[in-house]
């Protein structure tokens, strides 16, 4: 589907004949994390959409809108081998036409720090973007990766407090086999670069190991994890924090417990590597990294 206005009419008749439909939606770039979603989808519904659309509302002037990698023959291949059914792909003028001027601006903790203070306006283009998708596709199910966990803390936010009649599911990060987490901008690591990402990896793993050998304080934790990505790549991290994952509050100094069952923890890491950011997370007081 090329067009707003055919995939509007799809959505209207698959609503009319009570298919469920899963959606996941992507800027295209492909790797087996998109895949991982779409096969979730597949599994849980009748008809599986996919949109490819790199949105420049949630790049700053700065970013790497122009560069972002762009393959739209290959994804379509990928999309179709995982289960797709449906791929929507539109134009920027199409989805942001002439005289647009209405915007989905996330406030408070979730869109103050981290991702949100180093990229301006990026959750409000991310925001715009995800609903009017959801708008226009119409989904029961809506399937994001864990991977950009402050993306998917704010569209669930958005979806509960917008009313918007969709259940958003959350998928584990795919790695590859040495722990990196698949993002399409690993695509711009040189080969030097691509043998140090993993560091990242090790350090959330180490900072978990910390937690099971008893270690309680957030202080601690926080400063052994930056010392980890300092020494591996040279350079501190943009941020090496320990949040709630619902609200993204950093963690006070001690690491609430009760009868042994630790507070959900949330470690998440954004890493300058070159000029490539690497982002990274993982759930601390879960099993399972
Ligand atoms: O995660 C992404 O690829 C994008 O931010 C999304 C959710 C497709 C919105 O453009």
């Amino acid at each position: 589907m090329t067009s707003l206005e055919s995939m509007a009419r799809l959505r209207d008749e698959l609503r009319r004949v009570g298919k469920r439909v899963g959606f996941v939606p992507t800027m295209g770039a492909l790797h087996p994390g998109h895949q991982s979603l779409v096969e979730r989808a597949r599994a849980e519904s009748d008809v599986v959409v996919s949109s490819i659309f790199v949105n420049p509302l949630q790049f700053g002037p700065s970013e790497d809108f122009e560069r972002y990698p762009r393959d739209l023959d290959g994804d379509r291949a990928k999309l179709e081998a995982a289960g797709c059914d449906v791929l929507f792909t539109t134009s920027p003028s199409a989805m942001y036409p002439h005289g647009f001027q209405t915007y989905v601006v996330p406030e408070g903790s979730l869109a103050a720090r981290f991702e949100a203070a180093v990229r301006p306006g990026h959750f409000r283009g991310v925001a715009t973007i995800v609903l009017k998708l959801l708008n226009i596709v119409g989904p029961t199910r809506a399937y994001f990766g864990r991977k950009d966990a402050q993306q998917l803390a704010i569209v669930k936010r958005m979806v509960s407090d917008l009313n918007v009649p969709v259940q958003i599911v959350p998928c584990p990060t795919v790695r590859e086999p040495d722990g990196l987490a698949m993002s399409s901008r690993n695509a711009y690591l040189s080969a030097e670069q691509r043998a140090a990402a993993p560091a990242i990896y090790r350090a959330l793993r180490a900072a978990r190991a910390r937690i099971c050998k008893g270690e309680r304080s957030a202080a601690a934790l926080r400063t052994e994890l930056t010392s980890d990505l300092r020494s591996a790549f040279g350079v501190d991290p943009d941020y090496a924090e320990l949040v709630d994952p619902a609200s993204f509050e950093p963690l006070g100094e001690a690491i609430p417990e009760q009868r042994n069952v630790l507070a959900p923890i949330l470690a998440i890491v954004a890493q300058r590597v070159g000029t490539t950011r690497l982002l990274d997370n993982a759930r601390l007081d879960e099993d399972g990294l």
